[in-house]
């Protein structure tokens, strides 16, 4: 089987202790940072500010993945704030082949990524041009909701689609994962697990991350 990155979500973290929760996910892979604009997610969270004070306190691979509205708007802002990896939805622009494009030629690791209630097909276009593909298994907008269990046959499409094209993209998952339904996320061909509210609990990152490692260990 492959191995599976984690991802831990600072959506759910401290942010009055931002540079404390990156350190307590600092065996991590990725740190995935959540930007809600109000508008294309009916909630805000943060922006640049975040991710560069993100950026200082970390060495972490910061994977941004953005919830607004245009997102060319910002992709330079953000690559200059410190992302490492960019992911952009779907229904957000006119121009998702544009974004990614743009995304690549900032030099950033480019993502793409689509609500529950679209259609796969939709990444199909710039799926030979993506270093990722997150399929999100809840609607975004909120930490702490639960996974959405049709998902798991999404993955498993989007997974035989790189396969059939020789793809090394990461195949990320994003929403409600807990130790609960890892294995089963990273059995359906995920290679990355994004985690919020699993990670950032009550006994803190650390447990939380410790708890998701040993679900995918069996
Ligand atoms: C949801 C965000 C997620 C969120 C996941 O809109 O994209 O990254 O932080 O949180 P959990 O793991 O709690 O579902
Ligand atoms: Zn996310």
């Amino acid at each position: 089987s492959r191995s599976v990155q984690l991802a831990p979500s600072i959506l759910s973290c401290d942010f009055a202790r931002l540079g404390e929760e990156l350190q307590a996910i600092g065996s991590a892979d990725w740190a995935h940072v959540d930007v809600m604009d109000g508008a294309f997610v009916p909630n805000i969270s943060f922006g640049l500010p975040i991710l560069s004070a993100a950026r200082r306190a970390s060495p972490l691979f910061m994977d941004v993945h953005l919830m607004i509205e245009s997102p060319e708007r910002y992709l330079k802002a953000f690559a200059d704030a410190g992302a490492d990896g960019l992911t952009v939805h779907v229904e957000s622009t006119k121009h998702i082949h544009r974004a990614v494009q743009q995304i690549r030629e900032l030099g950033k690791k480019a993502g793409v990524t689509l609500n529950p209630g679209t259609p796969l097909d939709a990444v199909k276009p710039v799926l030979a041009d993506v270093d990722l593909v997150l399929i999100m298994s809840v609607n975004p907008g909120f930490g702490g909701q639960k996974f959405i269990p049709e998902s798991l046959e999404r993955v498993r499409t989007v997974r035989r689609w790189l396969d059939e094209l020789g793809s090394a993209a990461v195949l990320q998952v994003d929403g409600g994962v807990t130790p609960a339904n890892a294995r089963a996320v990273a059995d359906a061909g995920a290679t990355c697990l994004v985690a919020g509210s699993a990670v950032y609990g009550p006994d803190g990152a650390q447990a939380g991350l410790r708890r998701l490692r040993e679900a995918l260990a069996v």
